[in-house]
């Protein structure tokens, strides 16, 4: 026990003057590289309205995918010609609209292959928000519907952005992945070539995949909740009904992006499974029969084509590009932290970590944001506040007796909106009851 107190008081001294340290220590604004996920502040201005995409214009471009295959053994698969043309073909028409555009070369099964990656100009680029259908076919036919039809849908909703000349919140980013038939390979590649810190920039990957089944059904990827949401409003407004899709999750090129925790979503029409009495009662179309009879055999031409499901889903695409990637979106703050240790002796003082902020006018902001990190086993022993420069004090976090969970990171808003934004802020952490301890590993504010 004396040994406990003893060493109690001597660690606070010293944690004292860690902390003293820390607070002396000038802080820079630190870039925010992890898009803030939080309600668009009041008032929120309005996404925009997405214009219909002409169906002619999606069936233009799987007249020439049909003619591409036809010119080059009759496939657009990975490692033939085929693939090749498809994909110097939706470049060409990016190009020529505008957009800054890059291959992404890997190698698989003997063979080179590429990606296709189309960026417009404008929007946050801390912010992006992506869109994608893989290019590639099986060697035994076309592949019209499987994915001439997700390309086709993309690369057209792509050219209606330029035809907008759309100023977009987010950065566009469209995607054309390779051999995806051979085990989602071009997407996985780019996924894993993608540093942490251009991962976490990724507001959403939405996915396109046999977009136009002659016997449709109308499936919405059920993964996130917000970008489902998306889809299933723009079908709720055509008085077409959705299911969730369940032909084999992760069989797509959304699973890459899901695996490192990117928000996905989705639309498909399905493929070899059979449509239920029940769907084609919803959908029409024929019960008993595969959604896709063609799924990956030479019939899947042109004429494998539900044009009303095709003309429905491109404008679902171009619908949930231009309601996420205009949608108002929440300006990156300033961030200012203190990441020097501060160790919270058990049962004992309280201690302080400090930010000294200087230069900005005005008051602090309604929705400050304090970011915590504490490590300290049995978390309930611990009491936050956060500390104005005025000595006012918010309370972040009370003790709980039976918290016994590890460590506390956490966003903490406070309304700070009536305190100076200017001066010295603290971060106040006391230890109330005895047995485990720990210590601030860093603490951050947000203007
Ligand atoms: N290209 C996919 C494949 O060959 C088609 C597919 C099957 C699919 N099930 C799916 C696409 C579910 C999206 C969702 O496996
Ligand atoms: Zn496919
Ligand atoms: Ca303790």
């Amino acid at each position: 026990m004396t040994f406990t107190v003893a060493r109690r008081t001597a660690v606070t001294a010293v944690t004292t003057a860690l902390a003293l340290a820390g607070l002396v220590a000038s802080v820079a604004p630190a870039a925010t590289a992890t898009p803030q996920v939080s309600p668009p502040r009041a008032p929120a201005a309005q996404a925009l309205a997405a214009p219909d995409i002409p169906i002619a214009n999606v069936k233009a471009h799987l007249t020439q995918f049909q003619a591409i295959a036809g010119a080059n053994g009759g496939n657009r698969a990975h490692g033939r010609p085929g693939y090749r043309a498809s994909i110097d073909y939706v470049k060409g028409k990016l190009d020529a609209a505008g957009y800054t555009t890059s291959l992404q070369q890997f190698t698989t099964s003997g063979a080179i292959g590429w990606n296709l990656i189309a960026e417009w100009p404008g929007g946050d680029a801390g912010q992006v928000l992506m869109a994608g259908a893989h290019l590639d076919g099986v060697s035994s036919g076309a592949g019209i519907n499987d994915n001439a039809s997700g390309s086709s849908a993309v690369l057209e909703t792509a050219l209606a952005v330029s035809r907008a000349q759309l100023r977009p919140t987010k950065k566009l980013r469209f995607a054309w992945w390779g051999a995806e038939e051979l085990g989602l390979v071009g997407s996985r590649y780019y996924v894993n070539n993608l540093p942490a810190a251009e991962r976490a920039k990724l507001t959403g990957y939405l996915n396109f995949d046999m977009i136009g089944s002659p016997n449709p059904g109308y499936f919405v990827y059920d993964d996130v909740p917000a970008l489902e949401k998306v889809f299933k409003d723009y079908f709720t407004g055509l008085g077409v009904a959705t299911e969730i899709e369940t032909e084999g999750d992760g069989r797509s090129d959304h699973a890459p992006f899901k695996a490192v925790g990117v928000p996905v979503g989705g639309l498909f029409t399905g493929a070899s499974r059979a449509k239920t009495a029940a769907q084609a009662q919803k959908w029409g179309g024929t019960a008993g029969q595969a959604f896709d009879r063609c799924y990956h055999s030479s019939c899947d031409t042109t004429a494998n084509i539900s044009d009303t499901a095709l003309d429905r889903n491109s404008d679902a695409v171009a619908h949930a590009v231009w309601t996420l990637g205009t949608a108002p979106t929440v300006p990156p703050g300033d961030t200012y932290e203190n990441a020097a240790d501060v160790a919270i002796p058990d049962g004992g003082a309280a201690v302080t970590s400090s930010i000294t902020i200087s230069g900005r006018t005005g008051n602090a902001p309604p929705t400050l944001a304090v970011g915590v990190d504490i490590k300290h086993t049995w978390r309930g022993d611990v009491v936050i506040d956060l500390v104005a420069p005025d000595g006012s004090v918010y309370r972040l976090k009370n003790s709980s007796a039976n918290d016994s969970a590890d460590n506390i990171i956490a966003t903490f808003p406070v309304d700070a909106s009536s305190e100076p934004a200017n001066g010295e802020w603290k971060l106040r952490v006391q230890d109330v009851v005895a047995q485990d301890s720990g210590f601030i590993d860093s603490w951050k504010l947000t203007f």
